[in-house]
């Protein structure tokens, strides 16, 4: 088989909504029966994290949805963009800090994850600060919408102008 599709999904903390997106981005293309085509990791902008199992919330929104995780918070490196085919940010600010960080000419497109939700919902808010779980379970369902979205665009486009489509957010 050819080589695998490789996905990092990135927010601020990677303890809240990037683990999220990861877990179920892995679960989705398992369903799917194609989780041998992907390699797939989440990571953060800040480093504050690193070393961190995610946000109990995050934590209690997979296990409720039967979506299993068991990564630790890690940071971005430049490395990472040269590696990876997609980075997926969650909001505008994630996005000018990858935009900030990637080495030029380095081959991972760089998206927002919100793009691809076919209800046009495009930012996956910081739920970090919140006094309840809420947050959590809407990142957790937009995150459903997006993966699938996603690989309905991928099986629709292959070719990579499609991505161009895709940045609204890089002015
Ligand atoms: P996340 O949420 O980016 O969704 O993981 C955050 C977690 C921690 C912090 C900010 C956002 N923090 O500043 O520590």
């Amino acid at each position: 088989m050819s080589e695998k599709k490789k996905a990092l999904f990135i927010c601020l903390g990677n303890i809240c909504r990037s683990p999220i997106a990861e877990g179920v981005f892995q679960k989705t293309v398992n369903d799917l029966n194609i989780g041998d085509q992907w390699e797939i990791d989440s990571a953060a902008i800040g480093g504050w994290h690193v070393g961190n199992p995610p946000d109990w919330r995050a934590l209690d929104t997979m296990k409720k949805h039967g979506v299993p995780y068991t990564n630790t918070a890690r940071q971005i490196t430049s490395a990472d963009f040269n590696h990876y085919d997609f980075i997926f940010g969650m909001d505008e600010a994630n996005m000018r800090d990858l935009n900030k960080k990637a080495p030029k000419g380095s081959k991972a497109k760089l998206l927002l994850f919100g793009d691809f939700d076919p209800q046009g919902d495009r930012i996956i808010r910081d739920p970090y600060y919140d006094s309840d779980a809420s947050g959590f379970e809407k990142c957790y369902q937009q995150s459903v919408r997006c993966s699938k979205g996603f690989l309905e665009h991928l099986e629709k486009d292959t070719d990579v102008h499609g991505f161009e489509k895709c940045h609204h957010h890089d002015q």
